[in-house]
């Protein structure tokens, strides 16, 4: 057989190692010990490709991988356009908000929002009926109001803990977040006798997770 699966490094990978060792695929190298970006595994034919969480969809989407984990946030983001999503994996679980500096009241003018998640948040505020001024972001999004460069942010939460210890509280819940499994369409037909067991056998490994 011959599949890719598209991963990024950090917390997807450390949670998702586990369960692609439970379906039989074992990494050959430690990928966050390497600088390596296509890994061969312990089944003939199968690679994992390490790329950045935003660029997983978009691999998937494009076939260059067959299949991918991504957060539901990026997905969302991205766009399902030529893929499925098959699984809940149910890691890397958090919540996507908007948050705001502690005690802040909303100003007369139009809202600045910083995020890196521009699509969701201007469907989002449209759903409201409300025009906002967005501020596109790639990382440090608590910084923007704490420079009243934006009045709030939309970005991901898990303990809260990096909103607390930079002065922002959770405001609103967009939706909650975990890491799904996402298969390229056109793979999907042609791959169908690989693509089918491996889901399976990882649907297997996450409801053990859940339950343990
Ligand atoms: P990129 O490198 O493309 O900017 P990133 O740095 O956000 O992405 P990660 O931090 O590895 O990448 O996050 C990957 C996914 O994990 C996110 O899309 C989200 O679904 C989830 N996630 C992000 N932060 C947390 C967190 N603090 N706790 C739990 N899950 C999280
Ligand atoms: C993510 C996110 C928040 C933080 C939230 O950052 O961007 O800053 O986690 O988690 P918390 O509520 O538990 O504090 P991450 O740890 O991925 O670092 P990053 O800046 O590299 O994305």
């Amino acid at each position: 057989m011959s599949l890719t699966i598209a991963l990024s490094k950090g917390r997807i990978l450390k949670d998702t190692l586990p369960l692609l060792e439970a379906a039989g695929i074992r990494l050959l190298e430690d990928p966050e010990h390497s600088r390596k970006l296509i890994f061969p595994t312990s089944r003939d034919g199968v690679n994992v490709v390490i790329l950045r969480a935003t660029d997983v969809p978009t691999f998937v989407q494009h076939g260059a991988a067959d299949i991918g984990v991504a957060g539901k946030d990026v997905l969302v983001e991205h766009g399902a356009d030529g893929m499925y999503e098959l699984v809940d994996l149910n890691i890397a679980r958090c919540r996507l908000m908007v948050a705001g500096k502690v005690g802040a009241q909303k100003p007369d003018r139009r809202l600045r929002v910083a995020t890196k998640f521009i699509n969701i948040a201007k469907r989002y505020y449209a759903a409201r009926g409300e025009q906002v001024e967005l501020i596109k972001l790639y990382g440090s999004m608590e910084l923007a109001p704490i420079m009243d460069m934006a009045d709030v942010i939309v970005d991901v939460v898990d303990t809260g803990k990096t909103l607390k210890e930079n002065g922002l509280e959770p405001l609103e819940l967009i939706m909650p977040v975990s890491s799904r499994l996402i298969v390229n369409k056109t793979a999907m037909k042609l791959k169908q006798a690989d693509i089918l067991p491996l889901v399976q056998l990882l649907e297997a490994a996450v409801a053990e997770r859940v339950a343990s």
